[in-house]
């Protein structure tokens, strides 16, 4: 384990807010792990495992150990001569990157991970805030994680039940000791669209002139990888962590509430209770879409995007996010609750 002092932490997160951490080292394997416990234990100081820092917010300088996650090997299985419903196990450890691994699958033949293309971030991630875009989440092609807990220094492997995956949640929020090691993912040879999210066989069609019912991976990735492109900022052009907040979700009543006022009101239903409203509607509608002020703003194609400017704090940007939500929870009476994960100089709060 190679320690270095006081190094900044401006390259390591995607807001690319530069703040300053005591102790920093790279994770090349578990031995590494249980080396940064013990360090953390004889000094008593707080730790930070990033991934790809796409979905944090670092307010201060952070008086403790930063581990950037550097596991980075994947094995891929054999994918000829089986049938196209035979399961393919594709173990990756943490630090792969999430969408070079979405491009090699497709390349290889294999199925499952098109719709989550261009997202950020790295493997070690996916699961802790389920990903999702497009109508598919990684819980779809997820077999099982595994984990080294940080406080006990034991390994273990939970299956994709135990990591209780829902919207942009998981058990891996709650249990603050836990670091994802390897995912398990299982992919296929036959291909089955999933083109239910509207925007996808529009660009499909545009793009290859063809249905999108028989669209191929990677006419599927290429449709998303274009409407990406057009609403969502490149992290590396401009500071972001993607959706700054999760899209609320409400009762049938109050559902019906908001649209009595707000007939354009964008909805889905989860279930005959539940229905998801998309937060960048409520934002857009008043008018934040665009918004610039000093270091931060609200990106012009996509008002659930917050930017920074690059010289931004993580305080300017919760500033901005907190008029947002009252802004929100005045006009339609509804809590937006944020997305990326806060952290200040001894870890992870809650805003
Ligand atoms: N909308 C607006 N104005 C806006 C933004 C959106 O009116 O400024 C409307 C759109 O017209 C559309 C609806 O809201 O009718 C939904 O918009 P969009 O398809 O862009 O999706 P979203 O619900 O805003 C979610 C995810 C994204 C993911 C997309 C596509 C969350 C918090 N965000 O956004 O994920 O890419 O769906 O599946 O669930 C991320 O998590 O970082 C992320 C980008």
């Amino acid at each position: 384990m190679e320690l270095q002092y006081d190094v900044s932490l401006k390259p390591y997160n995607t807001l690319s807010i530069d703040v300053n951490t005591s102790y920093f080292v790279r994770i090349y394997s578990i031995q590494d792990l249980a080396a940064a416990r013990q360090f953390c234990q004889t000094k008593s100081c707080p730790w930070l495992l990033i991934g790809g820092g796409s979905n944090l917010v670092l307010t201060q300088d952070f008086d403790g150990l930063v581990m950037v996650m550097a596991m980075d090997q994947v094995r891929w299985p054999e994918a000829t001569s089986s049938s196209p419903t035979t399961p393919f196990f594709v173990k990756v450890q943490a630090g792969y990157e999430w969408d070079l691994l979405v491009e090699e699958s497709i390349s290889r033949g294999l199925s499952g991970l098109e719709n989550l293309s261009l997202i950020p971030g790295q493997v070690g991630a996916a699961p802790i805030q389920n990903i999702g875009a497009y109508g598919v989440e990684i819980k779809h092609c997820l077999d099982s994680v595994e984990v080294f807990n940080f406080e006990t220094g034991e390994a273990f492997t939970l299956n994709c039940l135990e990591c209780e995956l829902s919207y942009r949640d998981s058990v891996f929020k709650r249990q603050k000791n836990w670091i994802i090691t390897h995912v398990q993912l299982i992919l296929k040879l036959e291909s089955k669209p999933q083109i239910s999210y509207g925007v996808i066989a529009d660009t499909i069609a545009l793009l290859s002139g063809q249905a999108a019912l028989t669209a191929s991976p990677q006419q599927i990735r290429d449709a998303v990888i274009h409407i990406r492109r057009a609403k969502l900022p490149d992290p590396k052009q401009v500071p972001n962590v993607g959706s700054f907040f999760k899209n609320p979700i409400v009762s049938l009543e109050k559902k019906h509430e908001l649209i009595n006022q707000w007939p354009n009101l964008v909805a889905y239903a989860l279930s005959s209770d539940q229905h998801k409203l998309a937060a960048g509607w409520l934002i857009d509608q008043l008018g934040w879409k665009g918004f610039s002020e000093g270091e931060v703003g609200v990106h012009e194609h996509q008002a659930l995007v917050l930017v920074a400017s690059g010289a931004a704090t993580g305080k300017q940007v919760l500033a901005l996010a907190k008029r947002i939500q009252t802004d929100v929870t005045l006009t339609f009476g509804v809590t937006l609750e944020i997305e990326p994960r806060l952290f200040d100089s001894r870890g992870e709060f809650f805003f």
